[in-house]
Parts: C-alpha cells; structure tokens; sequence
C-alpha cells in the first residue's frame, strides 16, 4: 500500500508513520511528503527517511480551488492508495475530498465529535474535562466531521497545561495513527457510506 502524507509543520506523526514503515512486518510505504509551507521540518524528516519530499506553496495561488489543483496533481503523480493528513493545517476543497474520498484520513487532537477546530487541548481543560484525546477519522467534506476509525484517550491530570496535555495525547497519536494506517493498508478498513468499517463491522 503507496500512502502519501501532508504536512504543515513539524511532522511528528510522520516520523510514527515512517517508523512504522521501517518496521520488519510493515504493510505499508510512504511514497510523497507533500508540505503547504516551505521548511517544514517534516521535510527534513522525509528526506532523511529517503522519501520524496515536496512543497507545495500555498501562497504562491490565487485560491484555495487553484491550490488544491495543484496538490491533487502533484499527490496523483506518486499514485498513492492512501492519503493521510498528519498536521496539515489547510482546509480542503470538496473537490480534493470527492477526488480522495475513502482513501483520505486524518488525525485530530480531541475525542471527536468535541472539539471539531483549533485550540483543543485548552477547550477540553476550559470545561473542565476529564478525558480528552485523538481521533483518526475518514475526511468528508464536514470540516472533522468524517466517521471515526479510533480513538485514543488521555486522562486530564490536575495542573495540566495545555502543552503538557498536548504532549500526551500527542505520544497517543503516535500509536493510533499508524494503526489505523495499517488496518487499511491490510484491506480491512473501509468507508461505507459516510460510515467506518473495520473487518465488515460498523465503527
Ligand atoms: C497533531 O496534534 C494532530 O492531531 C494535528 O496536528 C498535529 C500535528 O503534529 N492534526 P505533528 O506535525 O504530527 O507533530
């Protein structure tokens, strides 16, 4: 299985995924590291890793549909079976969702449906959560809004900051998100009509 991964930033679910494809029972390659901002240290990751790493300015189109043109082109040359957002911190086009839909994931700091957006981890401490955490999900057009795949959930300590819980549900990231990379890499998950499946079972 080809996955292409899309970054924005300093790609430390990357480095899980590239691990991960490193590993003796790997199921997986990565065969693109595509990144919307120059320099990102995702880059540095990939070409250490030996994977093809490639920027794709956002700044330099006009629009989000020119842009995300350029990307859908630019990902359809490494003839991924999965794309796989890990940071990416653009919004995408229905056009790029519809052109990926069922082969599209992405990882959100929070136990979906809280939280959909930015500023999670200080969201779940302002309400005074117990539990917070990650979920991969399938991307739809509903901004976070794809059906969850799993889930991983971190327990809110008191004097939590929303760095420190940052970097735990982070560490939590690193497990579930080449997991789920795995399970559809061996065939067994799918999206079914706006719904996950494992193994033929709902999610
Ligand atoms: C992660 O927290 C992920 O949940 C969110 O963006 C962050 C990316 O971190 N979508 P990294 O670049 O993988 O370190």
């Amino acid at each position: 299985c080809r996955v292409a991964v899309l970054i924005s930033g300093s790609g430390t679910n990357l480095q899980a995924l590239i691990d991960a494809a490193a590993g003796e029972d790997a199921v997986f390659s990565i065969c693109a590291v595509i990144s919307n901002k120059p320099g990102a240290y995702g880059l540095t990751r990939a070409g250490d890793a030996g994977i093809a790493a490639v920027t794709i300015n956002h700044r330099d189109y006009s629009d989000r549909e020119t842009f995300d043109r350029a990307l859908i082109e630019e990902i359809d040359c490494h003839t991924p079976d999965l794309v796989v957002l890990a940071g990416f911190m653009r919004i995408l086009t229905p056009e790029f969702v519809r052109h990926f839909s069922g082969r599209l994931l992405n990882i959100h700091p929070s136990l979906l449906p809280k939280y959909q957006g930015l500023h999670t981890h200080a969201r779940a401490l302002e309400a005074g959560d117990r539990e917070h955490g990650a979920t991969v999900h399938f991307v739809t057009e509903e901004l976070d809004g794809g059906p969850a795949i799993i889930q991983a959930v971190v327990l809110v300590e008191a004097g939590d900051t929303p760095d420190s819980l940052a970097g735990r549900v982070q560490r939590q990231e690193h497990v579930i998100y080449p997991l789920a990379v795995r399970w559809f890499a061996e065939g067994r998950l799918r999206m079914v009509e706006d719904r996950s499946e494992l193994d033929g079972e709902l999610l």
